[in-house]
C-alpha cells in the first residue's frame, strides 16, 4: 500500500478542504495509506522518509504563497522528490486565466525552493470575504479530477 503524505499551509481553511478532498480519493479509490499534515502545527519534525508520495499546498494572500508551505518544502529532506503542488487563490476562480495563475504561483513555489521537483502543478479557487461579502469560487469538482490523475504519476 503506498504510503502518503499531503501536507498544508491554510488560513481560511480552503486548503485544508481540498488537502481532505484529495485524501478521500486516494484512499477510498487508490488504497494508499495518507497522513495529512496541516503545516500550522508541524514546523519541521516530519520524517519524510517515511513516504512514498508527496502532495503539498497552500492558499495565497496579497500574491505571496504561504510562508509554512515554504518552510515544509525548504527544512525537510525532500531534494529530488516528486511533490504533487496546489496553490489556492481567488484570481484561480478566472477559468480564462488559469495557465497564467498556475505558472504565476507555481513559479513562486518552484523559485523559492528550487530543489523539489514539482509535479502535476494545480491551482484551485478559493473562499474569501470582502467588503463584507463572501466571494466564493470553490470548484471540488476540479480538485476530484485532479486527486484522480495523481496516482499515475505518483512515484509509488
Ligand atoms: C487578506 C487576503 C488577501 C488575499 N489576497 C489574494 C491574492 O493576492 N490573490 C488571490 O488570488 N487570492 C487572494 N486571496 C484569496 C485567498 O487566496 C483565499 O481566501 C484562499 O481560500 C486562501 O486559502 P485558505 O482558505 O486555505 O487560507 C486573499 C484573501 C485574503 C483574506
Amino acid at each position: 500500500m503506498p504510503k502518503t503524505l499531503i501536507a498544508y499551509a491554510t488560513k481560511g481553511g480552503v486548503a485544508e478542504e481540498i488537502a481532505t478532498i484529495v485524501a478521500e480519493v486516494l484512499r477510498d479509490t487508490f488504497k494508499h495509506d495518507v497522513d495529512l499534515v496541516d503545516l500550522r502545527h508541524h514546523k519541521r519534525n516530519i520524517d519524510v522518509s517515511a513516504y512514498d508520495n508527496f502532495i503539498a499546498g497552500g492558499g495565497v494572500r496579497m500574491q505571496r504563497v504561504y510562508r509554512n508551505l515554504y518552510r515544509f518544502l525548504r527544512l525537510h529532506d525532500l531534494e529530488g522528490k516528486a511533490i504533487a503542488l496546489f496553490v489556492v487563490c481567488n484570481e484561480a476562480g478566472n477559468l480564462q486565466k488559469l495557465d497564467e495563475t498556475r505558472s504565476k504561483y507555481v513559479g513562486k513555489v518552484q523559485n523559492a525552493c528550487p530543489r523539489i521537483r514539482v509535479i502535476c502543478p494545480e491551482v484551485f479557487g478559493g473562499r474569501m470575504r470582502m467588503f463584507g461579502k463572501v466571494v466564493d469560487v470553490r470548484d471540488m469538482e476540479r480538485v476530484r479530477e485532479w486527486a484522480n490523475g495523481l496516482p499515475g504519476m505518483l512515484p509509488a
